[in-house]
């Protein structure tokens, strides 16, 4: 599917220009990218005979889909695509236990979500696709979704290589992209995001532009506890993460919701993090949540913040 066919409000030649940049700049290689591309070449031929995106396990393709050989070539390539972040998966049988258990997030989401039948979608910061495939048992229309990271735009796209969803999409593309989509989508979803952003007020601006009119917005955040409309802003490192600018409370995410023009803003979860939902794996194997919280108080991080909650908001535009 064409970009241009389904968003007919997009700034074309800014968007082309965006994207081709970025691939002249792949295609130096300064960063050794070009790998990820050659891993996706090397199995873009093999396809998944059925795919389950129903349940907690996105299931592309059966064991029994590949020979012995195709087999073991599939699992040196997801091998290679490590870390795993977000998951899980079973391809062509292969199970990869990602370090965050995802489907817990998306289980808490499920109750709340809009008929997504024939929609436009947005998924900010989609990482792998992970959401984006639970998504597609809903029969959108079409998923974009938006993530400038190179590693996990060849993630999605290894995987989508073998589940063949036509109807999903991946661009490197960031939040701050979504000026050139004006009115375009009837959901979008931004989990994961808004802390990592030097300005949270512009992301939602941004959030607000992109939707259409009476749509909808899943936002999920790290948070800290409190009743009082603050958010705490590290010196360095939150939970030993240096890309971490705001970390709100969640009626301090009520206010900039509000502020910013969205209406319906409502709280529908709240839960303290923990190492049951984002650990090491075999798959992952880093650093993990039980690295970044004080060992003697699960209360406080390392840098003896409060401890990060997860907070869920629905809003209408
Ligand atoms: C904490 S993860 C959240 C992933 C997923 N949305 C989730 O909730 O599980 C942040 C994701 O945002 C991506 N990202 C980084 N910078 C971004 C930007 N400027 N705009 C959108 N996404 C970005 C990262 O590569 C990563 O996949």
């Amino acid at each position: 599917m064409k970009l241009l066919d389904i968003f007919p409000n997009t700034r074309t030649d800014q968007l082309q220009r965006i994207l081709s940049d970025k691939f002249a700049w792949i295609n130096q290689d300064k960063k050794g990218f070009l790998r990820y591309r050659a891993l996706l070449q090397q199995v873009a031929h093999l396809r998944a005979s059925s795919c389950d995106f129903s349940a907690d396990m996105v299931c592309i393709g059966t064991a029994t889909d590949l020979s012995l050989d195709e087999q073991q070539t599939v699992h040196q390539v997801l091998r290679s695509l490590m870390p795993w972040r977000k998951g899980p998966f079973s391809v062509f049988g292969i199970e990869i236990d990602a370090e965050w258990r995802s489907e817990r997030k998306w289980n808490r989401i499920i109750p709340e979500l809009p008929d997504l039948t024939d929609k436009v979608i947005a998924d900010i910061g989609c990482n792998n696709g992970y959401y984006m495939f639970r998504m597609a048992s809903h029969r959108p229309a079409y998923i974009l979704g938006f993530e400038p990271y190179v590693h996990h735009y060849y993630a999605f796209h290894t995987l989508n290589t073998f589940a063949h969803q036509e109807n999903l999409g991946v661009e490197l593309l960031g939040i701050d992209h979504l000026p050139l989509f004006p009115e375009s989508f009837d959901v979008i979803f931004c989990l994961g995001i808004l802390y990592h952003r030097p300005s949270p007020i512009e992301a939602l601006r941004d959030l607000h532009v992109a939707l259409k009119p009476n749509g909808t917005l899943f936002i999920e955040s790290q948070a800290i506890p409190g009743r009082e409309p603050v958010a705490l802003f590290p010196e360095t490192t939150y939970a030993k993460v240096p890309g971490t600018w705001f970390v709100p409370t969640a009626s301090c995410l009520h206010n900039w919701l509000t502020r910013t023009g969205f209406n319906k803003v409502r709280l529908f979860h709240d839960h303290a993090m923990s190492s049951a939902e984002q650990r090491r794996t075999s798959w992952m194997t880093f650093e993990s949540y039980e690295d970044f919280i004080d060992n003697k108080n699960p209360a406080l991080t390392v840098e003896g913040f409060p401890a990060p909650r997860r907070v869920f908001f629905k809003a209408v535009k």
